[in-house]
This record gives C-alpha cells, sequence and structure tokens, in this order.
C-alpha cells in the first residue's frame, strides 16, 4: 500500500443499518456486501455480532462470501462480544474485529461510572484479548472527538502495545470543526509512540453537516482511513458518505490521495442501498442526487451545451451516471429549448425557435417541467413546423 492510499472502510451495513426503519435481511446485506466488494471498498463493516442471532448470521454469511475486503465486526470492549466477533468472522479470508470504548469525559463520568485509569485498562484488556483470535485489531475511542488530546494520545499508546493495528478516532456526535478534527490527528501523529505502526481512521457523523468536510480533514492530517456509508446513512444525522469523500480524493489530485474505488459503480450502489433500506435520498444530495448533474436555468444550460465544463466540476460518467441532464422549465433559454427539441427530432432554424419560445415559456408557467411529451403537444400547437 502506497503511504497516500487511503483505506476505504464501508460501515452501511453497521453504522448504516442503525438507521430506524431501515433493518436489512440477512439476503438483502450479502447482496449490498457483494457490490461493496466490487466496489472496491478495503474493509466491509458487517455488523454487530452479539446484538442480535440475525446479525451475527449475517456477518458470518458475510465472511463467506466476500472475496477481496477485509470483513470487520464491532464489538463493545466486553469479552463475550469479541468472543461472539471472532466466531461470527472465522469464515472471513481477512477478519478484523472493531474493539472499543468511551473516552470521553462524558462518557468515562455518565456511561461508565469510572476513572480514565481504568478506561485504559479496560481498552487494553479488549485489545489483548481480541488478538487471541485475530491479527488485525481496529480499536475506537468513543467520543474521540470530545475526547482531551493528552489523555486521548494515552490511550492510543496503551492500545498500540497491547497490539492494535488501526486506531478509530470517532467524532462520534458530529461535533468537531474540520481544523480541530485535522489538528487531532496531527496531534496523535505528533504525540503517540508507535503511531508510525499503525493506521489512524476518521469515524466522523454529520450532526452539524461536517462529516465529509472532517474526514477529509483527518486525511489532509495524516489518517489513511475513512469509515463512511453509502450516502451517509447512520445514526441521527447520518455517517461521511462514502461517494463524497471517494470523488472529493478523485477530483483534487494535488491532495496526492487515493482510493481503490470504481467510481462508476457509485451511482448504481446508492440505488441499490436506497431501494434495500427504503430511505430515498435528496433531489440535490452530492454526488448521487437526481438533480447532481440536471441543469435548469437558462444561464446554466447555455453554459453546459456550449461546454459541460462551465457547470460541472465532474464527468457524469466517472460516477455512473449515463450523462447530464437538460430539465427545461420556465427559466430555460432558447439554446434548451432547441438542444432538447433536437434530442426529440426537431432541427429548429433560428426564426422557428424565435416563434416558438413565447409559446414554450406559457406553456413551462403551466408545467413544472416539460418532458419529451410536452415538447411533442407544444410543437403541435405551435404549428411552427408548418
Ligand atoms: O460513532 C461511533 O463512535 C461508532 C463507534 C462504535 C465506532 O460508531
Ligand atoms: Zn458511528
Amino acid at each position: 500500500m502506497s503511504t497516500n492510499q487511503v483505506q476505504i472502510f464501508d460501515t452501511t451495513l453497521r453504522d448504516g443499518e442503525q438507521v430506524p426503519g431501515c433493518k436489512l435481511n440477512t439476503g438483502q446485506k450479502l447482496i449490498i456486501a457483494e457490490q461493496l466488494d466490487l466496489l472496491g471498498v478495503d474493509i466491509i463493516e458487517a455488523g454487530f455480532p452479539v446484538s442480535s442471532p440475525g446479525d451475527f448470521k449475517s456477518v458470518e454469511e458475510i465472511s463467506k462470501l466476500v472475496k477481496n475486503a477485509t470483513v470487520c465486526g464491532l464489538t463493545r470492549a466486553h469479552k463475550n462480544d469479541i468472543k461472539v466477533a471472532a466466531e461470527a468472522l472465522q469464515y472471513a479470508k481477512r477478519p478484523r474485529i472493531h474493539t472499543g470504548i468511551g473516552t470521553s469525559e462524558s462518557h468515562i463520568k455518565f456511561k461508565f461510572n469510572t476513572t480514565p485509569e481504568k478506561i485504559i485498562e479496560r481498552a487494553v484488556d479488549a485489545v489483548t484479548y481480541a488478538k487471541s483470535f485475530v491479527e488485525d485489531i481496529e480499536f475506537y475511542a468513543e467520543d474521540a472527538g470530545r475526547t482531551d488530546n493528552e489523555y486521548l494520545a494515552r490511550v492510543c499508546e496503551a492500545v498500540i502495545k497491547a497490539g492494535a493495528t488501526v486506531l478509530n478516532i470517532p467524532d462520534t456526535t458530529g461535533y468537531c470543526l474540520p481544523e480541530e478534527y485535522g489538528a487531532k490527528m496531527k496531534y496523535l501523529r505528533e504525540n503517540v509512540k508507535g503511531i508510525e505502526n499503525v493506521i489512524l481512521s476518521c469515524h466522523c457523523h454529520n450532526d452539524l453537516g461536517l462529516a465529509t468536510a472532517n474526514a477529509i480533514a483527518g486525511v489532509q492530517n495524516g489518517a489513511r482511513q475513512i469509515e463512511c456509508t453509502i450516502n451517509g446513512i447512520g445514526e441521527r444525522a447520518g455517517n461521511t458518505a462514502l461517494e463524497e469523500v471517494v470523488m472529493i480524493m478523485k477530483q483534487h489530485p494535488y491532495l496526492n490521495l487515493d482510493t481503490n474505488i470504481n467510481t462508476q459503480m457509485l451511482f448504481g450502489i446508492s440505488k441499490l442501498v436506497q431501494e434495500s433500506m427504503g430511505m430515498i435520498v435528496q433531489p440535490n444530495k452530492a454526488v448521487v442526487g437526481d438533480n447532481a448533474f440536471a441543469h435548469s436555468s437558462g444561464i446554466h444550460q447555455d453554459g453546459v451545451i456550449k461546454n459541460r465544463e462551465t457547470y460541472e466540476i465532474m464527468d457524469p460518467a466517472d460516477v455512473g451516471v449515463t450523462e447530464s441532464s437538460i430539465v427545461l422549465t420556465a427559466r430555460s433559454g432558447r439554446a434548451a429549448l432547441a438542444y432538447r427539441a433536437k434530442n426529440v427530432g426537431y432541427e429548429l432554424t433560428k426564426d422557428q425557435l424565435d416563434a416558438l419560445y413565447p409559446e414554450f415559456l406559457k406553456y413551462a408557467d403551466q408545467n413544472k417541467e416539460v418532458d419529451d411529451n410536452g415538447i411533442h403537444q407544444l410543437m403541435e400547437m405551435s404549428k411552427v413546423l408548418l
């Protein structure tokens, strides 16, 4: 792995599936896991095996199915969780146990009613125990976003010594600002002994709409794994969206950060997850929303028809969208009308277009959008071709 390679850790089937009403059965999870493997994600977090017999079965079946990606199971820092996860992962070619504990003041005080030193002991015990089953151990310091950096560094150093291979620094509550989250990664890189031997991972939630920006700040400051979900689904306001971070790295080559993702599959897998979970993304969702490559104002349409790059920073084909669309509305200009009319078979002269345009505006004012049928109707009504 080159040092500029960012591992994509997909948690659609674990953190993503925690969304109320989005539960998937094992068959649906297997279909998504197979597509994620083809997409090129490096790690698939398949579930939380101890949480239910159904989740155990899903992790076990996904472990048998997946050919390339590492398959990961989540646990708390409990011996039984870890033992059950190891059992569910036993058929995986590359198994990973993801264990951890809360490290912020509020988690230590209110969730665990214990002391910072005892938390370190529990973290070390969990990693040591997990290491007796598999080699690849990811440790999460839950609520790391609100954890004091000095203490966080001590936790990280202790779990590295115990055998952790990946350190997940979750902004569990989506509270951090990008510079704060980036600075946290930098601080850990500079202050934790042994950090050069492990991968730092970004796991960001979207409570303030910053999950994508925070994950990018993390990799700009030395993290080399991003935990994300298709369409950004997840607890509350969701997680970092896989399609967003992948396309940011692709479209900004000066960042010098690569992934293994086959980006042309992004649109298709987004639709698969939307349909399986019954959770449809908003039309203006970045990269995969229905309007992500649709142009409707006259000024933009004129530019795009002349050259796509005037208003598009990505080639739609790169994310699996066949082509940009020019949507005809009452805000469209002559260029868009001529373009769409030509697409359905009417090559208009300038005079014909000038005659048609006022009719079009009247028609468009009464209809939200003028589709292909609308264009045919308009041509018949206006008789400009006679
Ligand atoms: O958000 C979080 O802290 C998590 C951990 C369990 C990794 O999802
Ligand atoms: Zn999370």
